[in-house]
């Protein structure tokens, strides 16, 4: 089968490494890419949101079966434009991805349902929003409704933080149209967790957890980013846990997403805020995690191509997935001044030594090929991956892979993975 991954970043990198092991795959093109998905296959130079562009090149070369990695294509309409043009596609429609899309949107579906999550008021004035905030105990957390980079949601400790997040959003308009309405909820408290699952609109068959790092300093200090880190399995998510979270959160929202008249097919992958042993809805994702799909993928033992498409055609209750007995830690290395500025086209060193060794893989995000070398192009640059028989045990095989690995300005979180030695 010939196979078309959308996007450019770790989680892309990680897709195209799992889906080149199928003996199924005959041939996988990224668009973008980057060059560790150009080990596996070709790179097509067209961008993740040109959806006419992705769609005619996938009838050009009669692909198979597209992945999409990235949500910005999905809420375009990417799987409605594909179907319609009898083009088989893994993800969800544009109705669908609203879940990601709009937090209103996400709110109001949690809330008609009953599916637990912080208690919100959703406001389309800055006004009304500023009087709530005026008469409400802080911290709270401010939303943006769309997308917006991973950067829409501002943790306030004070009510002039909160009025602050309001104009921003609002009013200077930080994140354009996505700051239309936003939604103003309440500070929760917990551990978080990362829970993806598959689904064809019918079956939900839950991934192995994982747990990422938001902030970018060492004891989750700092501004949030993209994710500086991940691990799976998560301790912290027992087995009963885990199907407190497929009884009340995952599988209703499948349902509720169908009684919308919006059936949600592809992987749903619900943000969760962990207290006392209940789970909460911090937001969802209609795609998989970056970098949590780097340590669950090197997990994962069974050919990840029947899963997708299984997803995408219907016939997911008949598989089941098969996690092995092994953990496995992310640490990504980023570019010095992420998640603010920091320069590009810096000399990679050591990839060749850290990626030979034996349980590792150096996955590429933000990185592109100069003159024969491999630069920085990216705030995240690499997500370095090591498998072993304990969360200690790939903790340590994974920073020895890290410490192989140089470049000017580099920067990484030195205490990935200590959080679930604790639990
Ligand atoms: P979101 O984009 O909604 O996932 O939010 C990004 C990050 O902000 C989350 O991973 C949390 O660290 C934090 N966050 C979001 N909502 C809340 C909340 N209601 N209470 C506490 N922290 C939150
Ligand atoms: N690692 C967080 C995300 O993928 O949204």
């Amino acid at each position: 089968m010939k196979i078309l991954v959308i996007g450019s970043g770790g989680r892309e990198h990680a897709l195209v490494w799992k889906l080149a092991q199928s003996d199924s795959v005959t041939k996988i093109f990224t668009a973008p890419g980057n060059p560790g998905t150009a080990i596996h296959g070709e790179n097509v130079p067209i961008k993740a949101d040109d959806i006419e562009g992705l769609k005619a090149f996938a009838l050009k070369e009669g692909i198979d079966l597209t992945v999409v990695g990235p949500e910005l294509p999905l809420t375009l309409g990417i799987v409605d434009a594909f179907n319609y043009a009898g083009l088989k596609i893994f993800g969800p429609t544009r109705e669908a991805a609203e879940l990601e899309g709009s937090k209103v949107f996400c709110k109001e579906l949690m809330e008609r349902y009953g599916i637990p999550t912080a208690k919100y008021k959703k406001f389309e004035e800055p006004g009304p929003a500023r009087d709530y905030i005026e008469g409400h105990p802080v911290p709270v957390v401010i939303k943006a409704d769309g997308l917006a980079g991973g950067k829409g949601a501002i943790v306030c400790n004070t009510k002039d933080e909160a009025l602050e997040a309001i104009e921003l959003i609002m009013e200077k308009k930080a994140f354009g149209t996505a700051g239309s309405r936003v939604v103003v909820e309440e500070f929760l408290t917990g551990e978080e967790a990362s829970f993806l699952a598959v689904t064809d609109g019918e079956t939900v068959l839950p991934l192995a957890p994982a747990q990422d790092h938001k902030a970018i300093y060492e004891g989750d200090r700092g501004p949030n980013t993209g994710g500086m880190g991940a691990y799976s399995p998560a301790p912290l998510v027992t087995p009963e846990l885990e199907q407190v979270i497929m009884d009340t959160i995952m599988v209703p929202t499948i349902k509720a997403m169908d009684k919308a008249g919006r059936p949600y097919t592809g992987v749903l992958y619900a943000g969760l805020m962990i207290a006392g042993g209940r789970p909460k809805v911090l937001e969802f994702n209609c795609r998989f995690g970056d970098p949590e799909a780097q340590p669950i993928f090197m997990r994962l033992q069974d050919d990840l191509l029947p899963v997708l498409l299984s997803a995408a055609e219907g016939g997911l209750d008949k598989l089941k997935l098969d996690w092995g007995g092994k953990a496995a830690v992310c640490v990504v290395m980023a570019s010095g001044g992420y998640p603010e500025s920091y320069e590009k086209g810096i000399v990679l060193k050591g990839l060749e030594e850290a990626g030979g060794m034996e349980d590792v893989v150096v996955f590429h995000a933000g990185t592109a090929s100069k003159d024969g070398n491999i630069v920085t192009s990216g705030g995240r640059v690499l997500g370095v991956t090591g498998v072993a028989d304990s969360i200690k045990d790939a903790i340590e095989k994974t920073y020895k892979a890290v410490e192989k690995i140089s470049w000017e300005g580099a920067y990484y979180r030195r205490d990935i993975g200590a959080k679930a030695l604790k639990t």
